[in-house]
């Protein structure tokens, strides 16, 4: 496998769509708290920026869910680490690096839907909607992309490249 030679999302672009992503969740939620829940480990980077450019008062949680080796999904997910807080009657943002088949943000909706939230929303950076399997959708998404595997800025390809600052196409070689 060999990368793009152009970015398909350079920095500037991820950079100003995060920004204006920041800009419609601190108007959402201008009058309530609000937790971030992150998804380890591919939402860090997205969440850590993206957090930046919300006001000062945002909590933040981890959560890390596992369901792919290599580019295939294994078709279950695991949970390896859990907020050891409860998120009852908190305002919920799941962070999420890309939404393929849904399946993590299927689970990992269940899972937190199960300690009652106040409300539960999804921000995901990469949608591949004609990948979808489950009947998760995120209410904010970065860009959609077509049905290619994509690394860099947190996506991993069996845990490389994920600090690449660009966003990258992996090509057959
Ligand atoms: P599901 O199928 O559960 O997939 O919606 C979500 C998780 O699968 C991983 N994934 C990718 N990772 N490039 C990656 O680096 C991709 O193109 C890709 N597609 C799916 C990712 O971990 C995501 O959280
Ligand atoms: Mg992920």
């Amino acid at each position: 496998m060999r990368l793009s030679d152009a970015p398909l999302f350079s920095e500037e672009q991820i950079a100003r769509r995060v920004e204006a992503l920041a800009a419609q969740i601190a108007t959402d939620y201008a009058a309530q708290s609000l937790t971030l829940l992150i998804v380890l480990k591919g939402a860090a980077w997205f969440g850590a920026d993206l957090v930046r450019r919300l006001p000062g008062d945002t909590l933040v949680e981890f959560i890390r869910a596992k369901s792919y080796a290599g580019d295939t999904s294994t078709g279950e997910v695991r949970f390896p680490l859990v907020p050891e807080v409860s998120l009852a009657g908190r305002h919920v943002l799941l962070i999420e690096d890309i939404l393929d088949t849904g399946r993590t943000l299927d689970a990992v909706t269940r899972l937190v839907e199960a300690q009652a939230p106040a409300s539960l929303r999804a921000c995901a950076l990469l949608d591949k909607p004609s990948r979808r399997v489950f009947p998760a959708r995120a209410h904010y998404v970065g860009f959609e992309v077509p049905d290619q595997f994509v690394v860099g800025y947190g996506l991993d390809h069996d845990e490389h490249y994920r600090t690449l600052p660009a966003i990258y196409t992996l090509l057959p070689d």
